[in-house]
């Protein structure tokens, strides 16, 4: 695989964040999460991360949880070598498996901490794993409804003065607990789930964000691939794949939400553009500081994702994705 140079569009992270590609990249479904039966080939991930970087998709999106910390180790061995200095290398704490097999189907329990103490060591855990001495985007992965937000987010403002952190995130927050946060420590970006099948945010979430100039990072830009036209049936899921435990993917709410797939690939077809890519650029369209962070690693794939940069969709595109209809079956 060889990388191509370029000059991918840029936006800031929040006010004073850096600058990053308009799409960024997920490395969850490298060591997580999907595909769990198949064999995964590390050495194909990484050259993806490295070549994500030749494309400009700078925002590198990973977290301790997601192995768990198999793919913290995974993005240190790619930024290796001189390459980390290209990437805003973004992680997150604040769950952690407490049982490898306790979860639904013998899957791993994950649940809550976001005890200062275990931030504390949390960071440098992650920093020994990413091989490196500081993160740009330390991100709390859920706020953990035991512990008040602004104690975490405290002992995660102590990472940025100590130098670990550049900048701090929240994930799946409330507009409540970003201002709780806000009090404490600028917040420089929120991330939830945002795409054409998921539009919860965007009447809450997002438009304070706007207004407030906090970043907003999409995550499962593509609908864990739905979207793209990966899966028409139920039996396209890899054995012990998480989507198999998704309301959206069980077989009739699948059958009914392939209407959806289908209107993305009639528009993308008119564009002569990819359906990933018209999903990628609704996203984008959805704000000035919304950076969608599709997750793949497959090199043709994160070429088309990052092809999305330079799709515009016109407004009676726009307008017609506006009105599909609402998927069958909620996200999680
Ligand atoms: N904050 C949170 O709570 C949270 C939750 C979930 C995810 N995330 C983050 O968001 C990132 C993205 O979300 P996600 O990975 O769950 O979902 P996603 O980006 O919507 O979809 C990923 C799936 O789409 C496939 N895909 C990617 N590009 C494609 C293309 N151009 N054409 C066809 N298929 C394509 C991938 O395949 P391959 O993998 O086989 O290439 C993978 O199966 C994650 O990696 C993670 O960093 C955060």
């Amino acid at each position: 695989m060889t990388g191509r140079l370029t000059t991918m569009r840029t936006t800031t992270l929040g006010t004073h964040g850096p600058q990053v590609g308009v799409i960024g990249l997920g490395c969850m479904g490298m060591t997580f999460s999907y595909d769990m039966a198949t064999p995964r080939d590390d050495n194909t991930s990484i050259a993806v991360i490295r070549q994500a970087l030749d494309l400009g998709v700078t925002l590198i999106d990973t977290a301790d949880v997601y192995g768990p910390h198999t793919n913290e180790a995974l993005v240190g061995r790619a930024l290796a070598g001189g390459h980390r200095g290209r990437a805003v290398l973004a992680t997150k704490v604040g769950l952690v498996v407490s049982d490898p097999t306790g979860g639904p189907e013998g899957s791993p329990l994950i649940v809550n901490n976001g005890r200062p103490e275990h931030v504390r060591t949390a960071i440098d855990d992650s920093l020994r794993r990413l091989g490196t001495d500081h993160v740009d985007l330390y991100q709390l992965h859920r706020v953990d409804p035991k512990v008040p937000v602004e104690e975490t987010w405290g002992a995660m403002a102590e990472a940025v003065a100590a130098g670990k952190a550049g900048h701090l995130g929240l994930s799946e927050a409330t507009v409540e607990d970003i201002k709780a946060a806000q009090a404490v420590h600028p917040v420089t970006s929120v991330q939830s789930e945002l795409s054409l099948w998921t539009r919860d945010r965007l009447t809450d979430v997002l438009p304070y964000c706007q207004e407030h100039a906090i970043a907003f990072l999409a995550y499962a830009p593509l609908g864990r691939g739905f979207l793209a036209g990966r899966f028409t049936s139920f039996d396209d899921l890899p054995d012990d794949d998480f989507r198999r435990r998704l309301p959206r993917f069980q077989r009739d709410a699948l059958r009914t939400n392939l209407t959806i797939a289908a209107r993305v690939r009639e528009i993308a077809e008119r564009a002569a553009v990819t359906p990933a890519q018209v999903a990628l650029a609704w996203v984008v369209a959805q704000g000035e500081h919304v950076v969608p962070i599709p997750g793949t690693k497959t090199p043709k794939y994160l070429v088309d994702n990052a092809g999305a940069a330079d799709t515009t969709l016109t407004p009676a595109d726009l307008a017609a994705l506006d009105a599909l209809p609402a998927p069958q079956g909620s996200r999680y």
